[in-house]
């Protein structure tokens, strides 16, 4: 803290830290971004004479070093948020970090214990909890109209909509591929919606089916084809201790009627319903019932940004975080065990 401000340092500083992440901390007044680390030169220069950034370093050790930060937003690659989040709870930072938290189980366990002896916040940015729909849904089922959700399917499907960066189609930095890029998305809000039970099993498939092929045209553009190795498919059956259950399926590539279809219905013993459309099905007095709920006209706030709102509050007022990490715990375990479970042909039991 300097001068009655929080500070606010970046390790990552491309597209999600320059676009939502930055001015979602501009926003506020006791805020201060005051440095990056980033290995890229082209993005050091763009923090430095574009953004005004006052510290720019190539390697995030140097960032941390600084000792006033109270804060490190994560936005590099997502293999890189395990080590750059154990290395600023070392450093005595609050961290919040991008999706997925981790890549793997065992590495989202060690973030929670570094975090709880550092006493410091963690929290991964699931901005998907705080968009209006998100958040009016949770409500409703707080309040128990849907009864006891038993089942959820899960959709992350795009039809043509390949990310082209590295970032995110090469397994060293991404980890995987739709999977932790946009299922992690739909997966984790499902499981919210589900009120974070225990996952007990997982079954899943990966599969790599059109990516590699040339003749398959990309609506964001090409991409490397050769140094493309994560899947362009996935899907996995989860069960969960308590006897309830989801299917989550995502692509990058899917032959589908639409351009997309990013959306979880849930099935509750007292209703169902669909998000983010709003629509719920009901049955009182023997009569069923389609009922559409007028989510557009809520507030709303854009979500990257409450998210970063909330956590600062989180920090300010020593309060819980929203998205625990415990409940990213199990969302990665699921994410992870699909992979196993396709490798090995079992159903991986927790
Ligand atoms: N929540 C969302 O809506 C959303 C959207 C896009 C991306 N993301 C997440 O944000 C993260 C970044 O995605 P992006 O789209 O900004 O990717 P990007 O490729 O545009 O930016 C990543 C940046 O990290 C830098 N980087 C690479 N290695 C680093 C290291 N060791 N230390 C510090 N910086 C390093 C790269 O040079 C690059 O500038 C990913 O985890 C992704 O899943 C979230």
């Amino acid at each position: 803290m300097k001068d009655g401000k929080y500070l606010v340092g970046f390790i990552g500083f491309g597209g999600i830290a320059r676009g939502p992440h930055y001015t979602g901390w501009k926003k506020l007044q006791d805020v201060e971004v005051i440095g990056i680390a980033d290995p890229s030169e082209e993005v050091r220069n763009i923090a430095k004479n574009e953004f005004g950034i006052k510290y720019v370093f190539e390697n995030y050790d140097d960032l941390l070093k600084i000792e006033e930060i109270d804060i490190i937003d994560i936005c590099a690659p997502n293999t890189i948020h395990f080590p750059a989040t154990i290395a600023s709870l070392k450093a005595g930072k609050n961290v919040l970090c991008e999706k997925p938290l981790a890549v793997k189980k065992n590495e989202v366990e060690e973030m929670i214990k570094e975090a709880k002896k550092s006493g410091k916040k963690l929290m991964a940015a699931q901005h998907m909890r705080f968009m209006r729909e998100s958040v009016a849904i949770k409500k409703l089922i707080d309040d128990g109209e849907l009864g006891e959700i038993y089942f959820a399917i899960a959709y992350a499907l795009r039809r043509r909509h390949l990310p082209t960066s590295l970032t995110f189609i090469d397994k060293n930095l991404s980890g995987g591929g739709p999977m932790f890029d946009i299922g992690v998305h739909i997966l984790d809000l499902t499981y919210w919606f589900m009120g974070c039970p225990k996952v007990h099993s997982v079954k899943g498939i990966t599969l790599t089916k059109l990516a590699k092929r040339k003749d398959i045209r990309g609506l964001w553009g090409e991409w490397d084809r050769e140094k493309y190795n994560v899947e362009d498919f996935a899907s996995g059956f989860v069960r969960f201790s308590d006897n309830r259950a989801l299917t989550l399926t995502c692509s990058f590539l899917a032959n589908m009627e639409g351009i997309s279809d990013f959306s979880t219905t849930l099935f509750g013993t007292e209703g169902g319903i669909k998000w983010p459309n709003g629509k719920l099905a009901k049955e009182k007095n023997g009569i069923l019932q389609n009922i559409e709920l007028k989510l557009d006209v809520l507030p709303n706030p854009a979500p990257h940004h409450e998210e970063i709102r909330v956590f600062l509050e989180c920090v300010k007022e020593n309060k819980e975080v929203p998205v625990k990490p415990e409940q990213s715990l199990e969302v990665i375990k699921i994410l992870e065990a699909i992979y196993i479970s396709s490798e090995t042909g079992k159903e991986v039991i927790f």
